[in-house]
């Protein structure tokens, strides 16, 4: 583990972590000196390619995405999502992880599982490959979307899987609407920092789909906060230049040869 993740863990328990998604250059840019982590997600799948899950998200797509956004990226940890499929056994994980890696320049990957993915988080990280684990809802997998934690079996089910992936070398962990309580017995009794998204301010670190926190889109999620309303701002500057072109105001002598 290198020096950088040990700082990621030297705030667990003393400052919170930011996270944010980004998918171009010129977002990650922007958010770059306010993050400790930026994660290219799959979630692009439905926030930029309207797809109905992100299982149609694929390693191509991912690459490209994380490619623009490491040329924004100059001192958060930039972690990419592995797409669902290519991560199926050891052999095609380390492969497909190489690749990530090699192509996108990116510090870390992250995998959605519990007990089932094990052996190929374990094999990642013999391999020097850091792995960022995801418990809660797996948008690749789950069927139903509704928070986790709500009945005995599957708190105790979270716990030991959220045991055996810091076991197994993850870096750190992202909790995805998981209980109140549950979150902050799993962040007290992990090594590991937590990032929640869903999964209240009990987490050490917080993440959000930038798109979401900046209201472009229309998300109406419970756990999103819109901090800024840029699907107005742009739409006014559109108009605005829309208008202008339309009663000869642009282009003036100004921006003319
Ligand atoms: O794909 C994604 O953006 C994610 C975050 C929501 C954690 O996995």
């Amino acid at each position: 583990m290198n020096k950088i993740f040990k700082i990621i863990h030297k705030k667990k328990n003393k400052s919170k972590l930011v996270c944010l998604t980004a998918y171009s250059k010129n977002i990650a840019s922007l958010l770059d000196k306010y993050c400790d982590i930026i994660l290219v997600g799959d979630s692009l799948g439905s926030v930029l390619y309207n797809y109905k899950s992100t299982r149609e998200v694929t390693l191509e797509i991912m690459i490209n995405h994380s490619k623009s956004v490491r040329l924004g990226v100059k001192k958060s940890i930039m972690v990419v999502d592995m797409p669902y499929n290519t991560y199926q056994d050891t052999k095609q994980a380390l492969k497909n992880a190489k690749l990530v890696m090699k192509k996108t320049k990116c510090d870390a990957i992250k995998l959605e599982g519990g007990k089932k993915i094990i052996p190929i988080v374990k094999n990642l990280v013999k391999n020097n490959i850091p792995v960022m684990g995801h418990l809660g809802i797996l948008p690749q997998t789950d069927k139903k979307f509704s928070f986790k934690g709500k009945k005995l079996f599957e708190r105790n089910k979270i716990i030991k899987e959220a045991k055996l992936l810091e076991s197994a070398g993850i870096f750190s962990i992202v909790l995805e609407c998981v209980e109140t309580k549950l979150s902050k017995e799993i962040t007290k009794f992990l090594k590991i920092p937590t990032i929640g998204i869903g999964s209240s301010a009990n987490c050490d670190g917080q993440v959000l789909v930038v798109d979401d926190l900046l209201g472009l889109g229309n998300t109406k999620l419970k756990f999103v906060k819109k901090y800024i309303n840029l699907n107005k701002i742009i739409k006014d500057a559109v108009k605005k230049y829309k208008s202008e072109v339309i009663n000869k105001k642009f282009p003036n002598k100004k921006h003319s040869f």
